[in-house]
């Protein structure tokens, strides 16, 4: 078929009218999340799509939308591209990502667009170029390894075979878990009390916990800074080629307030150590306010001279405890590990977790343009 592919001028400002091309996006991009996970728990909305482009700051973005060709609705739109050039670190790195609407696949389009995301690649300089894709769970024989020796996909799975025969390794997988949060009266918010209580007591009284909801406090924005430059290189990622993220107060800060203008709820639990007065450990947890059902679990992490004190799983279960308070219309909890972060799904798999589905990290290097 022919379409027409059409670049998303990037918002002026925050405060500006939201393109409708931001509402064609959004439309392929529910329609792929309803198609694999079944609802949408996990999806951005053209808003929430237009306030994470309308600072470039840490990220520049390039956004497109298909179009059978002539028309511009956006319910018709048939596919979505769109990169993200990290700029405040990882300036070597770019992460892409293409999605047909399910209704539309297997007729070439995703192919269409390949000429326009090259050529955008290729005037960016970057060298190596990771996409995340999401893959449903497989056991068979043929399965294609990860490159990290931990989990593997179905290398028959459209996704898996666009990516391989582009030329992209699966370097990494990680296992997107689901908790059901049990009711009010379930015996399992019990269990989750005394847990908390024996883990504060392994910890001891060298370390307190400290939460807030929404905004970091200006007093804590320094800690938090330190401790997500040291999560990013801490985790597990295999081969992946990513660097050390730079992270400081203002970013912080402006990361909080496009949480804020993307109308998503958060809270925090963080660990304090006491001798010293800085933050060693976190746990943080997000929803769209106008879907609370869905919440995702993002970051978990103790600095590495802090761990073995029970904090990992206290900050968790501390957290899951506010967010009953703050959001008590939450129903379900989302997270994604390393195949190989066995402490940390250990935790997660105690707390009930269960695997859903697989994302693939993948990886192609490529030659710096000739000058
Ligand atoms: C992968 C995806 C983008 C392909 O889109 P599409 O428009 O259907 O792709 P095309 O028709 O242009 O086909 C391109 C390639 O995709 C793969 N593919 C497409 N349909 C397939 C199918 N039914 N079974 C297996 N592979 C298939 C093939 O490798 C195909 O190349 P070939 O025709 O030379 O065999 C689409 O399946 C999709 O959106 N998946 C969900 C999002 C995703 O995983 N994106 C990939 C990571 S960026």
């Amino acid at each position: 078929m022919n379409i027409d592919i059409v670049q998303i001028p990037l918002p002026h400002s925050a405060e500006a009218p939201v393109d409708p091309l931001y509402e064609a996006y959004a439309h392929v991009s529910r329609a792929e999340d309803i198609h694999f996970y079944g609802n949408d728990d996990l999806v951005s909305d053209a808003r929430e799509y237009f306030i994470e482009d309308a600072n470039q700051k840490y990220q520049r973005t390039a956004r497109w939308v298909a179009f059978p060709a002539g028309e511009r609705a956006p319910e018709r739109a048939v596919a979505i591209a769109a990169i993200d050039y990290p700029v405040a670190d990882n300036t070597h790195l770019a992460y892409t990502w293409i999605v047909t609407h399910p209704e539309w696949r297997s007729q070439g389009i995703a192919t269409a667009l390949l000429p326009t995301i090259e050529e955008s690649l290729r005037h960016s300089g970057r060298t190596t170029i990771q996409v995340w894709s999401n893959h449903s769970p497989y056991r068979g024989e043929d399965g294609l390894e990860a490159k990290s020796g931990v989990g593997r996909v179905n290398p028959a799975e459209p996704s898996a075979r666009w990516l391989t025969a582009l030329g992209y390794e699966l370097e990494q997988t990680e296992r997107h878990s689901v908790l059901d949060i049990p009711a009010d009266d379930d015996p399992w918010w019990r269990e989750l009390r005394a847990r908390r209580e024996k883990d504060a007591a392994t910890a001891g009284a060298l370390y307190e916990l400290v939460q807030w909801q929404g905004a970091t406090p200006p007093e804590s924005r320094e800690d938090y800074a330190r401790l997500r430059e040291r999560m990013s290189v801490d985790a597990p990622d295999a081969d992946l080629d990513f660097e050390e993220e730079k992270w400081d107060e203002e970013r912080i800060a402006d990361r909080d307030a496009r949480t804020a203008e993307m109308g998503r709820g958060a809270i925090m639990t963080a660990v304090r150590h006491v001798p010293s007065g800085i933050l060693v450990a976190y746990s943080e947890l997000y929803w769209p306010l106008e879907r609370p059902a869905g919440v995702w679990q993002f970051d978990t992490f103790v600095h590495g001279e802090h761990r073995g004190h029970r904090l990992g799983a206290l900050v968790k279960a501390a957290n899951l405890q506010l967010l009953r308070e703050v959001n008590p219309l939450s129903q379900r909890i989302h997270t994604w590990n390393a195949g190989e972060n066995e402490h940390m799904l250990a935790i997660n798999v105690e707390l009930g977790f269960a695997p859903r589905s697989v994302e693939g990290g993948w990886q192609k290097r490529v030659a710096p343009p000739a000058l």
